[in-house]
């Protein structure tokens, strides 16, 4: 791959456009809660939902009746200008880049609330080209309308393609806020044989082998690991943050939760939330147990300067323990930071 030099890759791709940030702000981002923004009802719950949950998306993209694609974009730019989101984020799906909508999606919502925007998604991404077209557009449009910090971009991992270019894509724009997995489109792609947005799937297990005529053990494995695991080591290996994306079973919340711990425990930071009972599931899920917190609390206070070895509950703890615990008192200190309850429960 031909890469830009590291001095480049920094500058601004328009005159006039704010600086790239050089490390992405620190937000706290457990649940990505998507809303249609053409319907009038949920426009109005906007105000009391900000403050319940840390991200808010409208929805431009999948879901949204063709006919309605235009009514959406113009009640997304309504409710950004009609609210302060505070410390929540405000980002939205746009449709993706070869439809007929993108370009004015991007154009007109960039024209009339770009300051308001913190990252729009854009869907099924392939590979580093489709970014570097959204970095350059982007960077065009906040230097004519005077956009004064960047717009990040959050790319959906949705596409055999997409997985296939993973790392390059991460690597793409100092832009990239982080990545979703989408296991909707992605079922498609890969021709999976499922009809699910996410989550497992009883026939795809494994079987114990034969012993006597005992019933034969039965596990059924996850769908989706090799590919949150491979997203997770492209984002973090890129210094951005990959998520979970959505799970479609909006009554099965024991599965949900499972799906989204199963995330958070292989390096996720948060998971999308279609439906109000989700964003407590994601909340839960994607902010570090109190438990953990302590335990990892007492590793730091043993070990001042991070480094040596102490023994903790029976448990060997060395520099490695150390990062491990440093990475979730950090995530606990954010969460404390912006979620009061949590900061109670950790004792901050
Ligand atoms: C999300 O967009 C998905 O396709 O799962
Ligand atoms: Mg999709």
């Amino acid at each position: 791959m031909t890469v830009k030099s590291p001095r480049n890759f920094l500058k601004p791709l328009a005159i006039g456009a704010p600086e790239p940030y050089r490390e992405l702000p620190v937000r706290v981002e457990r649940m990505i809660h998507f809303v249609p923004p053409h319907l009038e009802k949920v426009r109005a719950k906007i105000g009391d939902m900000i403050p319940t949950v840390d991200v808010i998306l409208g929805n431009l993209e999948d879901a949204i009746p063709a006919d309605a694609k235009e009514a959406a974009r113009k009640g997304f730019i309504e409710m950004a200008a009609a609210h302060d989101y505070g410390s929540t984020g405000l980002w939205t799906r746009v449709n993706c880049l070869n439809s007929p909508w993108a370009l004015d999606d991007i154009t007109e919502i960039v024209a009339a609330v770009g300051d308001k925007l913190d990252v729009v998604m854009l869907p099924k991404v392939e590979g580093p080209w489709d970014i570097h077209y959204l970095d350059q557009l982007l960077a065009q449009l906040e230097a004519r309308h005077q956009v004064k910090k960047p717009i990040l971009i959050h790319a959906i991992l949705e596409t055999a393609e997409g997985v296939k270019n993973v790392e390059q894509i991460a690597l793409a724009s100092p832009r990239m806020h982080g990545m979703s997995l989408g296991p909707a489109d992605l079922a498609a792609s890969r021709a999976m044989k499922t009809t699910r947005v996410g989550g497992g799937h009883p026939e795809y297990k494994v079987l114990a082998d034969p012993e006597g005529s005992a019933p034969r053990a039965v596990y059924q494995q996850d769908l989706w690991h090799y590919t949150v695991a491979k997203m997770v080591d492209a984002c973090q290996s890129a210094g951005i943050k990959s998520f979970y994306g959505p799970f479609g079973d909006i009554a099965d919340l024991a599965a949900c939760e499972v799906q989204f711990r199963n995330a958070f425990l292989l390096g996720c930071a948060g998971a999308w939330s279609l439906h109000p009972n989700q964003v407590a599931i994601a909340k839960r899920v994607f902010s570090p147990d109190p438990k953990e917190v302590a335990f990892a609390k007492k590793i730091l206070e043993a070990m001042p300067d991070g480094s040596g070895v102490a023994m903790i509950d029976g448990k060997m703890q060395d520099d490695a323990t150390w990062k491990q615990a440093k990475v979730m008192v950090d995530c606990a200190k954010q969460v404390a930071a912006k979620d009061p309850e949590f900061a109670a429960a950790y004792g901050f």
